[in-house]
């Protein structure tokens, strides 16, 4: 049987034999025995054996190198180390698979650019096993705060033929055999269809059924922007809540963020210290001080005043009407509240068809959860629920409600006030753990001009 590393370091006793099978970090050699440095992936720490030589298996010391596939049994004892609880005595040493000298993870520094031109060996890296950890519990928190908040899990697909935010920023499928032109005039389904930006629609479908719904899945956007927070495709976590507004959504937006921040600060086993120690410092504490304290709210309109009123020169000019700005969200976020702020009712012109129609006709109750250090890391609204106001959104925006009839039914049978937002996973990632690039949490980056493998 074997035992992963991290139960191993965690004992609460000595063990006569145990097996560990890992990938070798570090090796060193005296003339009596052998030291090595195993990890398996399960948790940030390595562990330490020593393998006195003539062992069996020894004959094989010098092709345990680092980066080399290796079994180890042995006794778990206490360990003399430095920071250590336990190590592993061995008896026995097997090699599993070899690690020329080439194995470009030679124990040393290696730039985030390098790293990411190795994207399936990079997970090996320390800094990014912990990543790749805190982003499988991460997952996992978010569904287990749905489920105590009895949300419905729903999957909504992934082609579609609807363009939930009406960028136009969505990528064509078509159908190829393999080496040949791509035939988009025979087109498998008789109509466009595209790679889904947002599970948005279809959730609430859902919701008007079900009540309350997520959706967690991955979504794709065409838009060339060449920055640290976007990816073309990324996973979103989609809630909606039926009988709902603007203020239930906020709420909901607020208690969701601080419930992940929680999780990661209680249940992190151990990945955060590699974060704060070599990313960023200030990273714990950051996260102590957003999961306590209440968000700030404001309304685009208040947000406007104040990026005004702060005499600050933007690259990005500001007037009431326009789309708030990368610049203007960190100044918000950064230099004035100095904590996550929610920012509601923006201008009708900035905003989808979808999000409903304040009474002064020229904002909609749209909202935008902000964060210090990325921005925007949730986007959502309370719908617009009424048959005629929607259908004359429809129009403004240039839609046909031949295209979005089932959406429109909705409306016809049994509408309802409903609301829902979508949390950029990636982005809520970037923030827990300090990264500073989009393309460094995830497993494998897709980024204009960039698919590598
Ligand atoms: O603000 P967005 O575009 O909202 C929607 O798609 C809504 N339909 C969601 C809803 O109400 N159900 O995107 C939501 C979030 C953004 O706040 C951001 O965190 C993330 O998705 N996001 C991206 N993340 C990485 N790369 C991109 N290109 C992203 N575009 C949006
Ligand atoms: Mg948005």
């Amino acid at each position: 049987m074997r035992t992963l590393i991290k139960n191993a370091l965690k004992s609460a006793h000595p063990a006569d034999s145990i097996t560990v099978k890992g990938w070798v970090r570090t090796r060193r050699d005296s003339k009596e025995f052998s030291f090595i440095e195993l990890n398996d992936g399960s948790c940030l720490g390595n562990l330490q054996c020593i393998a006195d030589a003539g062992i069996s298996g020894y004959d094989d010391i010098h092709k345990m190198s680092t980066g080399a596939a290796v079994g180890i049994t042995g006794q778990l004892i206490e360990s003399q180390g430095k920071g250590q609880t336990w190590e592993i005595h061995a008896s026995s040493l097997e090699l599993i698979g070899e690690s020329p000298s080439d194995f470009p993870l030679q124990k040393k520094g290696h730039s985030p650019e390098f790293l990411r031109s190795i994207s399936h060996l990079r997970p090996r890296a320390n800094l990014y096993g912990a990543v790749f950890r805190m982003r499988s519990r991460l997952s996992k928190a978010i569904h287990r705060f749905f489920d105590e908040q009895d949300f419905t899990y729903v999957h909504t697909p992934i082609i579609t033929d609807s363009d939930c935010e009406g960028a136009g920023e969505m990528f064509r499928v078509t159908t190829q055999q393999q080496g040949a032109a791509p035939k988009p005039e025979e087109d498998f389904f008789g109509k466009d269809t595209y790679l889904t930006v947002s599970g948005q629609l279809e959730g609430e479908a859902f919701a008007t059924a079900l009540s309350n719904v997520y959706t967690f899945g991955p979504t794709f956007r065409a838009e060339n922007s060449h920055t640290t927070r976007h990816a073309s495709e990324f996973w979103m976590v989609e809630p909606e809540m039926a009988f709902c507004d603007l203020e239930g959504d906020m709420d909901l937006a607020e208690e969701f963020v601080k419930y992940l921040v929680k999780d990661v600060l209680d249940n992190n086993e151990g990945d955060l210290e590699i974060f704060n120690k070599f990313v960023d410092k200030g990273l714990r504490k950051r996260l102590e001080f957003v999961a306590e304290r209440p968000f700030q709210r404001v309304s685009y309109t208040e947000a406007i005043d104040i990026l005004l009123a702060s005499g600050q020169k933007f690259e990005y000019p500001v007037e009431w009407g326009v789309n708030l700005q990368s610049e203007h969200e960190r100044f918000l976020t950064e230099e004035h509240f100095k904590c996550p702020t929610t920012v509601y009712n923006y201008p009708k012109s900035v905003k989808p068809f979808y999000m409903r129609t304040n009474d002064d006709g020229k904002t909609v109750t749209a909202m935008d959860v902000l964060v210090p250090g990325i921005g925007e890391i949730i986007g959502g609204a309370q719908r617009e629920e009424r048959l005629d106001v929607l259908q004359a959104n429809m129009k403004d925006h240039g839609l046909s409600e031949e295209d979005y009839w089932w959406y429109l039914d909705l409306r016809k049978y049994g509408t309802c006030p409903h609301a829902g937002f979508g949390l950029g996973f990636e982005r809520m990632l970037m923030f827990v753990t300090g990264m500073k690039n989009i393309r460094d949490v995830i497993p494998f980056a897709r980024t204009p001009g960039s698919c590598e493998f």
